[in-house]
């Protein structure tokens, strides 16, 4: 940051791709069946593929993974004013989706060591108008399905799975996403299954299923005509291009998520040895752990009070694929507390003003910096490097060098 080598010199690639991927976009391009207006041929054939994969019965591609979580949350037929609880600390299309369904999102706090919902805390959020739980598998760590799915039966809730962080990952053996209701995927550009963009739903639910081929397909339905719509649907078909690189790229995916897992072992061990530095935990079901992110909690009190904003920047300055994550939690963002819910029907009574999550205000102003998910995908010499750079900086504190080029700033 402030002039010198840095500590990791490495530049992580991503995607990863050869010359079967370009083959195969190039097939497609060469067939001039680019499109897929039935949702047939290799979107079909992709879907099958990763639904066998996750242990799921169906698979419904779609644009993206908020598409996805739209689908689904519609297709389980909620209704207007409906509630859906949702964590605070996850990309902001968890909770608008909701919105969008003319649904209304209920917070609940995160686990401090996971960052995933906390269960212990569901049930105080339910009400008579709760209908669904959106878990997400937070940076690619199982949520406590269990005790997720104990609640959710108990109060009759369908339980949708944010799996956008967790393709391949898995709890008690069983790949998420095929635990809930129905679980969603994103396969935009940083996902560890990726297709530039795209988005899935899988489910063992067969009613589900139709209505989702529906609703992604303008309302059409099997056996009718072209021009013929049932429900509100829309296009959110994906291109025969996506669908035949992502059938290639899921033929690396498990021995990329195996590596990532070993990785986030090793650096764990690595990083818990340096004070002020606690990764989040394992050992809450997750027999693999996809690491879409890295996340360690930063105690600025062992870092010469450095606020984690400058530290993950000088940490990504010595070569470390990382950054702050979210600076809010989600009902912080100015689209609720400013009500801009726009067209959406959602109840007058919602007011988001006092909301409180206070673990997840604590991760996004104190705590988490997440390191990337192609930098897990190294070597355990490009953990150590990680571990080193973390050490060379609070080094550097104690002997007040960074601090002393930052005030003469
Ligand atoms: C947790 C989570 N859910 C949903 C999404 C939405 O996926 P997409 O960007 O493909 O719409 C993302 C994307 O970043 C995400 O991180």
């Amino acid at each position: 940051m402030y002039g010198g080598d840095k500590s990791v010199k490495k530049k992580f690639q991503w995607p990863i791709f050869d010359d079967s991927d370009v083959s195969a976009v190039t097939q497609v391009a060469q067939s001039g069946q680019w499109g897929n207006p039935d949702c047939g041929g290799l979107v079909e054939k992709f879907e099958k593929e990763f639904a066998a994969y996750c242990g799921s019965k169906y698979a419904i591609s779609c644009v993206n993974g908020s598409v996805a979580l739209r689908l689904a949350l519609i297709a389980s037929g909620v209704k207007p004013g409906d509630e859906v609880i949702v964590p605070p600390y996850t990309f902001i299309a968890t909770a608008t989706i909701v919105i969008e369904a003319n649904c209304v999102p209920v917070f609940v706090d995160i686990q401090p060591d996971t960052y995933n919902l906390d269960p212990s805390k569901i049930e105080a959020a339910i009400t008579p108008r709760t209908k669904a739980i959106i878990p997400v598998h937070f940076a690619g760590q199982a949520c406590d399905m269990d005790a997720i799915m104990v609640i959710a039966r108990k109060h009759n809730l369908f339980v949708i799975e944010d799996t956008a962080h967790a393709h391949g990952g898995e709890y008690k053996g069983q790949k998420l996403g095929s635990i809930g209701h129905a679980g969603c995927f994103s396969f935009q550009s940083s996902k560890n299954l990726n297709a530039g963009e795209g988005g899935l739903v899988v489910t063992n639910d067969e009613k589900l299923f139709h209505m989702m081929n529906s609703l992604r397909n303008v309302g059409r339905v099997k056996d009718g005509q072209w021009y013929e719509h049932h429900y509100i649907g829309c296009n959110y078909r994906i291109t025969q291009f996506q669908a035949a690189l992502l059938s290639q790229q899921l033929t690396r995916l498990e021995a990329q998520t195996r590596l990532r897992n070993e990785n986030g072992i090793y650096l764990n061990t690595l990083l818990g040895n340096i004070e002020g530095i606690k990764p989040l935990t394992r050992g809450h079901g997750e027999t693999l752990h996809t690491y879409h992110l890295f996340i360690f909690r930063y105690d600025k009190s062992k870092f010469h009070g450095l606020s984690k904003k400058e530290f993950s920047e000088i940490l990504a300055a010595e070569g470390v694929p990382c950054f702050m994550g979210y600076p809010k939690p989600i009902y912080e963002q100015p689209l609720f507390q400013k009500k801009n819910f726009m067209c959406y029907a959602i109840p007058d009574y919602v007011d988001y003003s006092d909301v409180h999550c206070p673990v997840a205000e604590t991760a996004c102003y104190e705590e988490a910096i997440w390191i990337l998910q192609h930098a897990m995908l190294g070597t355990t010499d490009d953990m150590d490097q990680f571990a080193n750079a973390i050490k060379k900086i609070q080094d550097a504190l104690k002997e007040g060098a960074v601090r002393k080029v930052l005030t003469a700033e």
